[in-house]
């Protein structure tokens, strides 16, 4: 037996309460597809990867293994807390965001895949990846924004805010682990009220679901992300309309600002930000197709003219 990872070199009899991987895999996947979770298998999968503290796809050639009865105790519990709509990131404690992994906690919000459609966006405009640039990332959370774009932009240095202290602890040992520490500072604030001015990019995914709208969240988000990572407001515009004033004095005038937006947001964000004075305005769509973050500049650089940017935002 593996005694580290928990699994007995299989096949060999199965002495109770020990169990195929194969069954134990089986098993959860019919329990977690039966409560409507979402994606029972690669769930299970995960999860017992995480009780044998093993890579969840080496799992996939292991099926005949046995797994030592510890394990599959702890199985069973992970499972139950998945069954309890518990999210398989959190129950692990990371997530994988633009190919970096994140510590999750209680205090942040847990990153989405959508986001990252922020990260290509902002990458996009950027006509020299090796030029100096300094960002502010409003909202910090894991810090994800802000460790994906460093690791992209190698002589980059950033400033991550966030209102709740806790949150920047996880966001202080996600750079350490993905190695950014060194580019990177972190600053509890409202929004941008602590800093200067003088930006070449300020980039937020602020809190912009509707108060409205609370019925319609999954248990995996209502119950799990914090709450002031989520709403905003009555309509979810409310954080988009504290910082919006302040944005032209962050960024240079030919700084970039780029903000994530929820579903059906994108004009009325777009108006905020033409009101704050930023007249090249422009939406990006998500994989999915959906209108998800806004780029604005006050002016656009020569260098950017031919790019894109210069287009106004053909908003509602
Ligand atoms: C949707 S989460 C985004 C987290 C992370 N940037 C991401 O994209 O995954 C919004 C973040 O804004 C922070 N926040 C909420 N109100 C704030 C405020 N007034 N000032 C600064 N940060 C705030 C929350 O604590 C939370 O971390």
């Amino acid at each position: 037996m593996d005694a580290k990872s928990g699994l007995v070199d299989g096949p060999g009899p199965t002495p109770e309460p020990e169990a195929r991987v194969s069954d134990l895999l089986r098993d959860a996947a019919a329990r977690l597809g039966k409560a409507g979770t979402g994606a029972p298998r690669l769930d299970a999968r995960c999860l017992l990867g995480h009780a044998l503290g093993r890579d969840p796809a080496s799992l996939a050639t292991r099926g005949n293994d046995v797994v030592a009865r510890d394990a599959v105790r702890r199985f069973r519990r992970l499972v139950s807390r998945r069954l309890a709509r518990e999210p398989v990131s959190r129950i692990v404690g990371a997530r994988e965001f633009w190919s970096l992994t994140f510590e999750l906690g209680d205090a942040v919000f847990d990153p989405r895949s959508d986001s990252e459609a922020l990260v290509e966006a902002i990458l996009s405009t950027a006509p020299d990846r090796e030029a100096p640039a300094r960002l502010l990332d409003l909202g910090t959370g894991s810090g994800c924004l802000l460790a994906a774009l460093l690791g992209e932009l190698p002589n980059a240095t950033g400033i991550g805010v966030d209102v709740d202290p806790a949150a920047l602890r996880v966001a202080r040992r996600n750079l350490v682990r993905n190695g950014l520490r060194g580019r990177a500072r972190l600053v509890c604030a409202n929004w941008g009220d602590a800093m200067g001015g003088g930006f070449d990019i300020v980039v937020a995914n602020p809190p912009y679901v509707a108060v409205r709208d609370m019925d319609g969240l999954a248990p995996e988000v209502v119950d799990h992300d914090p709450r002031r990572a989520l709403f905003g407001g009555r309509d979810g515009l409310d954080a988009y309309r504290e910082i919006a004033p302040d944005l032209c004095r962050l960024v240079r005038p030919t700084g970039l600002v780029a903000l994530e937006i929820g579903r059906g947001q994108a004009g009325s964000v777009a108006a905020l930000l033409r009101g704050a004075g930023f007249a090249a305005i422009e939406s990006r769509r998500d994989l999915a197709g959906v209108e998800r973050c806004l780029l604005a500049r006050q002016r656009i650089p020569k260098s950017q003219a031919k790019k894109g940017l210069g287009m106004a935002f053909q908003g509602r």
